[in-house]
């Protein structure tokens, strides 16, 4: 098959071309019973191929057709031995990735700013997660990806890891030495699952840093949706076989996945993989060029700073995608809450996400001239509008001690619990998370012994204003944790 080819997108279009007469679920059948605002909004089409897994469709569960065609294509075009669609995000297929690969008191290796879908699987697998320390910039405020000498270091430390799990590239677009994290862990012949959630087009554009299979990492977790060109909620996991079996992949995804999926959302994901594997090249050429472009115009603005290569020092900062405009605001004085807050309000637009101290907007094969126009438009009068509180400020980022781990996350997770106040929690078990985001690393995850110092760094982060989140209690006073049994008489 060539990749000019949509096979799932096409079946679905020949058998409602069919018109056969419905008595299966969505009962809403092709339309006729959505409610008629709603209906009338979002359009017939759609609603046409918003079907099941009857046998012309293929099941995602045991694809024998048209989604098994589809997912080859995808796995051709991503360099890979096998891709699966996922239609639970990438937090769906990573936490497949690592049910697959860690069970029961098995290690992992994961760097501690991991997204929360990483240890929810680690909870369910009753793993041992062996946390890594990201690399902080001081300067920007935020976390980078692990080095490859500390996953060495690791690995030298905890031989019997069952899986490496790295992000790469992080969120702000910094990737590290993937190649060489790659073959430190395979070395030891043990699995490296990379949870590429914010790179799938760098597989597509050869300026770009290198993607998870092309530096030979064994699994991939790839959201579509963010910046593939398909809808929410799509995204693929990627394999190679070797260190890791794609019918255990298989099995694993289909436990976690519905048994309703959504083929407006995997014929999503084919039509996207089509464009990408046909016009990836330059449609991303493209967004490069508008988001370096951007990034000069920005750095001539006052008081804003635009991140680029500069940034690269060490293998944790090894590459960058220069489509993530990371924009400085401290120098003017204000938070990067405010400036979002500031651009939704005075130019009506919504950023990626914000922090302390940086705004993070993103440009992507969706985008044209206009809206980068508009963007620095909008940077230019934000700057004027903060001018007179423009000032130097030093960013605090403090790295907490990683707690000793007393038993694990999901024992932590299942265990009986009480709420107590901060002041008495010192020398019990979390039964909750606890970070400090930015940078998002947790101070406290379930099962990890509470001491003096993290709560003095909680305290500290508080009195800094910095946003401690996690725990039940927002007001940070009660902390929950697990209940001690007292002997019986
Ligand atoms: C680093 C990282 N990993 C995983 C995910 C989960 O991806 P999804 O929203 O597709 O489930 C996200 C989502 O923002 C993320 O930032």
């Amino acid at each position: 098959m060539s990749q000019l080819e949509t096979p799932l997108f096409d079946a679905l279009l020949k058998h409602r071309n069919r018109h056969p007469i419905q008595f299966h679920i969505p009962g809403h059948k092709k339309g006729q019973g959505v409610d008629p605002a709603f209906r009338e909004f979002v359009g017939d089409n759609v609603l046409s191929i918003d079907l099941i897994n009857i046998a012309p469709l293929d099941d995602l569960h045991s694809p024998k057709g048209a989604i098994k065609e589809a997912q080859e294509l995808a796995a051709k075009a991503f360099g890979a031995d096998h891709t699966f669609f996922s239609v639970q995000g990438t937090s769906g297929a990573i936490m497949t990735m690592i049910l697959s690969v860690v069970g029961p008191n098995d290690k992992i290796l994961v760097p501690r700013n991991v997204h929360k879908s990483i240890m929810s699987a680690i909870v369910f697998a009753g793993a041992i997660p062996i946390f890594i320390h990201p690399e902080v910039d001081p300067e920007l405020g935020i976390s980078h990806g692990i080095s490859a000498e500390a996953v060495e270091k690791a690995l030298n430390e905890y031989p019997d890891a069952k899986a490496v799990l790295v992000i790469n590239p992080t969120y702000f677009g910094v990737a590290a030495d993937l190649k060489r994290i790659v073959d430190i862990a395979h070395e030891r012949e043990i699995p490296v699952l990379v949870d590429e959630a914010h790179g799938v087009h760098i597989h597509f554009h050869k300026s770009l840093p290198i993607s998870a299979m092309e530096a030979g990492a064994d699994m991939a977790a790839t959201s579509v949706h963010k910046l593939g060109g398909s809808m929410t909620q799509s995204s693929v996991l990627n394999v190679r076989e070797g260190l890791v079996s794609a019918k255990r992949v298989q099995s694993t995804l289909s436990m976690l996945t519905t048994t309703s999926t959504s083929y407006p959302i995997l014929a999503s994901l084919d039509t996207a993989r089509r464009q990408l594997a046909i016009h990836g090249f330059d449609l991303i050429d493209h967004a490069i060029r508008l988001a370096q472009d951007a990034r000069k115009r920005i750095n001539k603005i006052p008081h804003l700073h635009c991140v680029g290569k500069e940034i690269l020092n060490s293998s944790a900062t090894y590459d960058m995608d220069p489509t993530k405009l990371l924009i400085s605001v401290k120098n003017l004085g204000i938070t990067g809450h405010q400036a979002e807050e500031w651009l939704r309000e005075n130019a009506n637009i919504e950023i990626e996400l914000s922090d302390l101290y940086n705004i993070l907007c993103l440009v992507t094969l969706g985008d044209s001239r206009k809206e980068l126009n508009l963007l620095i438009n909008a940077l230019q009068r934000m700057s004027v509008a903060f001018e007179s509180d423009a000032a130097i400020i030093e960013p605090v980022v403090l790295l907490p001690d990683i707690p000793r781990l007393a038993m694990t996350p999901r024992d932590a997770f299942y265990a009986t619990t009480e709420v107590i106040s901060i002041e008495e929690a010192v020398g019990r078990i979390s039964a909750e998370f606890i970070m400090v985001y930015p940078p998002g690393i947790p101070i406290f995850i379930p099962g990890e012994i509470i001491t003096q110092e993290n709560i003095e760094y909680i305290d500290m982060n508080i009195k800094a204003g910095l946003p401690v989140q996690g725990p039940e209690d927002d007001t940070l006073k009660m902390l929950r944790v697990i209940k001690e049994q007292q002997a019986i008489r």
